[in-house]
């Protein structure tokens, strides 16, 4: 088993010495050691960190702003409240030399409406910060000031998308904008903004003070180091695992206590629905997708109620801006009221099958363009147990 070598995220470290590192070499230099590392965005994307801390750099403009998405909406994921929680001094000094990187005075962490019981923590540690001269004006004595502020979502799945986060926080509807331009050229009041998420930003510190070769040691090419999951469902131990990217689903499942599962949701409900005989495949950027998110099923489970379930979400999530995506969603959750009446026939579900194609293909953002892959990976891997009930 590709058993991890030491824990990064849930290791021990010194806090500030990332950030005394950063200021003490230059931003571009900060943006390299990231870009080395290999690091990619861990809020679902896998975007890499380096690369779009570069495009902000770049941009000439009077403010620039980085903001720590911590809307956490996925169903099944709930690794950034650990995080929060636990480390919120790591959140704010990643954020820290994201500002420093980019060029910004001013970071935000965006946090989910359902996590306002965390936001004393959270400000409890940007006091303790500021006491230590790791935040604010003259930070470390380097010339450097930033500063750090709250902004509560109010619990739309849709704002941990980064436009419509970047939207509620100008004071609109939460709803997503098309691309280009990006956040990092027009984000947060029209200004160069560069969004990370909370689990990408605990990383920067170590990368910074270990060094990128350090963390390209975890993982695997293409996908270095460490990954958080959520894992919860049918196991014996659910809970937060940080375990090395490339780790097979089959041993995740063992490190979890999952006995003879049928099914694993890899990704949450964006994501792909497993079945047993792509157990041994690895989870990374190039394999099953590393979301946040693993929900595990027993044998009993009934996957077509698995798939109601998350289409209801979508229904219900949807922002409505988009036809393929607002009125594809519930196209799909009434074909599965369907299927589980017995009353649909091949061909509607053939048409069905094209409209996955539409939304994946036409969808505005990414909740439409990956919405489907539930309908699509349950139709595929239970034809037998969805379709012939
Ligand atoms: C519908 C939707 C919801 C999302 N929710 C989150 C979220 O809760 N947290 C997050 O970090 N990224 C979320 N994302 C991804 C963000 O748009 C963005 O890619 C991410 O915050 C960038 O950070 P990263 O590069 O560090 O991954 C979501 C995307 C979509 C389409
Ligand atoms: S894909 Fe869905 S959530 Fe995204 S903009 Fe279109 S309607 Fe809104």
């Amino acid at each position: 088993m590709k058993q991890i070598k030491k824990k990064i995220l849930f290791g021990e470290y010194v806090s500030g010495i990332g950030l005394e590192k950063a200021l003490s070499i230059k931003p571009e230099d900060v943006i390299k050691e990231i870009k080395d590392s290999g690091l990619r965005g861990r809020g679902g994307a896998g975007f890499p960190t380096g690369l779009k801390w570069e495009f902000a750099f770049k941009e000439e403009s009077d403010e620039k702003y980085v903001i720590c998405n911590a809307d956490e909406g996925e169903p099944g994921t709930f690794k950034d409240r650990k995080l929060l929680t636990e480390q919120p001094e790591k959140v704010i000094e990643g954020l820290t030399i994201a500002g420093y990187a980019i060029g910004a005075k001013r970071g935000f962490i965006y946090l989910r409406g359902e996590y306002i019981y965390i936001l004393k923590n959270i400000e409890k540690a940007i006091t303790n910060l500021k006491e230590k001269n790791l935040l604010g004006e003259n930070i470390l004595n380097s010339n450097f000031h930033f500063d750090v502020e709250v902004r509560l979502g109010a619990g739309a799945y849709v704002c941990g998308e980064e436009f419509a986060l970047i939207e509620s926080m100008n004071g609109y509807r939460g709803e997503p904008r098309n691309k280009p331009p990006f956040p990092t050229q027009k984000g947060f009041r029209d200004k160069p903004t560069v969004v990370n998420n909370v689990e990408t930003l605990c990383f920067v510190p170590y990368i910074v003070s270990k060094g990128a070769e350090w963390f390209k040691s975890f993982g695997i090419e293409g996908s270095t180091g460490t990954k958080l999951f959520s894992v919860s469902g049918d196991i014996e131990h659910p809970g937060v695992y940080e375990l090395e990217l490339g780790i097979t689903l089959n041993e995740l499942l063992e490190v979890v206590g999952a006995k003879n599962p049928k099914a694993v949701q890899v990704g949450g409900a964006a994501g792909i629905c497993v079945a047993k005989k792509d157990f041994d495949r690895p989870i990374s950027f190039q394999g099953l997708p590393p979301g946040g998110s693993i929900i595990v099923f027993g044998e009993h489970r009934d996957m077509l109620k698995v798939l109601k379930n998350f289409l209801e979400f979508f229904v219900e999530e949807s922002c409505g801006q988009c036809t393929p995506c607002r009125e594809g969603n519930y196209r799909l959750l009434e074909g599965v009221n369907m299927l589980e009446k017995g009353n649909c026939s091949y061909r509607y579900l053939r048409e069905l099958l094209t409209l996955c194609e539409v939304m994946k293909t036409s969808s505005k953002c990414g909740l439409g363009q990956t919405s489907p892959n539930c309908f699509l990976s349950i139709l595929e891997n239970f034809k037998d147990e969805v379709i012939f009930r």
